[in-house]
């Protein structure tokens, strides 16, 4: 595994992380309907990615592992899985980021970027992850009803606290970023992230927010960065030229999915893409992320995947497309192939703020 410096700052970070939004599903269901997380895969995936040398875990407050949208009855399980699968290691050895921002109770302070709901927050990822501190703490989307002022003051007291080491924004605006970075840097708060969506079928980031890490020297974190699955083939159907859905599948239980990603125009996208990853003998996976470790490397950004897994062998593939070093051939040809990609944007993950609670 190699090891780079995340954007300017000093932290070395392996170049993947292993993200905890979706865990392996069990067949079994809550008492609420809910697919449990199989948590002795969820723990055996983790372990794996510690072989492989990833030493950078991505999880937030309000995760549970296998729902799009938790609620606050299912919040928190993924910090508690993750806690538990690296409590036998060296804390020292590790890098994990947490998010605050999402509903995490019902009552008026129970959820958003608050002094009072942050203080109380950060005390409940510490405890789930069971460690002291929390190396990138990201504030999982804006708040418009709180001062970006309150929320930063309430980091530098973390950070001075010894609770926090780094923060992060994660789908701001990036005029918003930059007036972040120019607080962070009057009130001398290690501000050195952005977690934001990066695709081969969802290249917006591009336009502006590449530029905006670039100049700040900020790292990104890219997440969904295989499309949820959809840029592994995995919903090709190759012979009928068509979608399917495999059962168990994360479009099997996520309608988002199919509602976002199935359109004729992603359809010619993948099947296009796909010869290209066979005429190098490399899974569309591979190729997608191959392409994202060249593209950052143009950019001259730290651009770091943080991919999903829902068994082992996903993650040894994304750990052998490190390896691959695409020519500027195919690098175009991709680029050129993906400009035609259609996402429907009015298909949000966002349900953060959205709940109607
Ligand atoms: N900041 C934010 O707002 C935000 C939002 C979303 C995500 N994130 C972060 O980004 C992380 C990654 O998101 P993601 O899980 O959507 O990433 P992804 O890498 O795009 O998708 C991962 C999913 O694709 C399928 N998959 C992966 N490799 C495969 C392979 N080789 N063959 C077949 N299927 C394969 C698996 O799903 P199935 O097997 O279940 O089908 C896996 O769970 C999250 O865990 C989270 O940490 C952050």
């Amino acid at each position: 595994m190699e090891y780079v410096n995340f954007g300017k700052s000093g932290l070395k970070v392996s170049k993947l992380c292993l993200g905890t939004w979706h865990l392996p599903p069990s067949p079994e269901k809550d008492e609420y309907g809910v697919y449990k997380v199989d948590e002795d895969s969820a723990k055996r995936i983790i372990k794996k990615a510690i072989d492989l040398g990833i030493n950078f875990f991505d999880t937030a407050n309000v995760y549970h592992g296998v729902m799009q949208g938790p609620d606050y009855l299912h919040v928190g399980n993924s910090e508690r899985i993750l806690g538990d699968a690296i409590s036998g290691y060296d804390r020292e050895s590790l890098v994990i980021s947490t998010k605050v921002r999402g509903r995490m109770a019902p009552w008026a302070n129970g959820e958003g970027l608050s002094r009072k709901h942050i203080m109380w927050q950060v005390k409940e990822s510490l405890k789930r992850l069971k460690t002291n501190y929390i190396d990138i703490y990201f504030m999982h989307r804006p708040d418009p009803s709180t001062p970006i002022e309150e929320t930063m003051e309430t980091f530098y007291d973390l950070v001075r606290q010894g609770l926090v080491l780094y923060v992060g924004e994660s789908y701001f605006d990036p005029n918003d970023i930059s007036y972040i970075v120019m607080l962070s840097r009057e009130l001398r708060i290690p501000f050195i992230a952005m977690q934001e969506p990066y695709n081969l079928l969802e290249r917006d980031i591009e336009k502006d927010k590449i530029p905006v890490a670039r100049k700040y020297g900020l790292g990104i974190m890219a997440y969904i960065p295989l499309a949820q699955g959809v840029l592994t083939g995995k919903y090709v159907d190759y012979e009928n030229k068509n979608w399917k859905v495999e059962e168990m599948s994360r479009a099997s239980y996520v309608q988002e999915i199919s509602n976002r990603y199935f359109t004729n125009e992603n359809l010619q996208v993948l099947l296009s893409l796909s010869e290209i990853a066979k005429s190098k003998g490399i899974t569309l996976a591979q190729l997608s992320l191959a392409w994202i470790f060249k593209k950052a490397e143009m950019e001259d950004v730290t651009i770091i995947p943080i991919i999903g897994a829902t068994r082992e062998t996903h993650l040894e593939e994304a750990v052998e497309a490190l390896k691959i070093n695409l020519d500027d051939d195919t690098f175009k040809k991709v680029d050129e192939i993906t400009r035609k990609a259609k996402v429907n944007w009015e298909v949000k993950y966002d349900r953060i703020s959205r709940r109607p609670w």
